[in-house]
């Protein structure tokens, strides 16, 4: 069997719906601190603020070791779609990824596993990396239906086409997100052990390779345990994500 080394972490920062221009000054800082390769020279390093910053953020982090990244994308390329964005305008934007299938978008919008999938070949399509989102609400953690949600929504969302390439997968427990509630390392290590087993059996070495990002709740204080925890190749990080300081102690965990 080959040997396959462990993929490169990535560290993404979720700015969900916060953010005014004036916090792209944080995104400034993140990016000359980044310029130290002591800093982030071990892991990748990645923002996705809201939709109408990730122009002016792409363009101040041009040349950096930042990357910039859209929360979600419409699955066509174009069309009559009020509101709604393409991935290939999130690439023309100059983002290089996007997040898909994140809860809140499953809950508020009410995103099955098939739009998921589908918003991933649109990020595909476009270039773009898809960081799919998967997690079990609390009382499917209660029900101890956690790997079956996690798994039967990893099956649903990711398409055929996905490599480690363009695919990083993010496990976030509902129940962790913003709650300041964490899952043990023991259980973090179980559910990143199912997501792999279930990546390698449906894509053999691409899916050895791919990312699974852990999110909910990660702080400077409890990265380096998670971060620590086999099979889990980085962070998505909301909260913390929104000054430069917190993020670079999480970024940190990596030193
Ligand atoms: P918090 O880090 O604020 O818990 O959010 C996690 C998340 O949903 C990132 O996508």
């Amino acid at each position: 069997m080959t040997k396959i080394s462990a993929p490169r972490p990535l560290v993404a920062g979720n700015w969900k719906m916060n953010g005014l221009a004036s916090l792209l000054a944080e995104a400034d800082k993140l990016k000359q601190r980044l310029a130290d390769p002591a800093v982030g020279g071990k892991c990748e390093v990645m923002l996705c603020p809201p939709a109408t910053l990730v122009g002016a953020m792409a363009k101040a982090a041009a040349g950096s070791a930042l990357m910039v990244g859209g929360q979600d994308c419409h699955a066509k390329a174009s069309g009559a779609h009020t509101g709604d964005i393409a991935a290939e305008m999130l690439r023309d934007a100059g983002a290089s990824a996007v997040i898909v299938g994140h809860s809140e978008r499953r809950a508020d919008h009410g995103e099955i596993d098939a739009i998921v999938r589908a918003k991933a070949e649109a990020a595909y399509r476009a270039g773009l990396m898809a960081i799919v989102c998967v997690g079990e609400t609390a009382d499917e953690r209660k029900a101890g239906k956690t790997l079956a949600v996690v798994t039967g929504q990893l099956a649903g969302s990711l398409p055929d086409a996905a490599t480690d390439a363009n695919t990083v997968v993010a496990y976030e427990p509902v129940w962790a997100i913003g709650t300041g509630l964490t899952p043990t390392v023991a259980d973090v290590a179980e559910v990143h052990a199912a997501v792999r087993a279930a990546l390698v059996k449906r894509y053999g070495d691409r899916g050895q390779g791919m990312r699974v990002l852990y999110g909910g709740s990660v702080k400077p204080s409890n990265a380096r345990e998670l971060m620590s925890v086999e099979n889990v190749n980085g962070a998505l990080v909301g909260g913390a994500s929104l000054k430069a300081e917190d993020f670079l102690g999480i970024i940190g965990a990596y030193a």
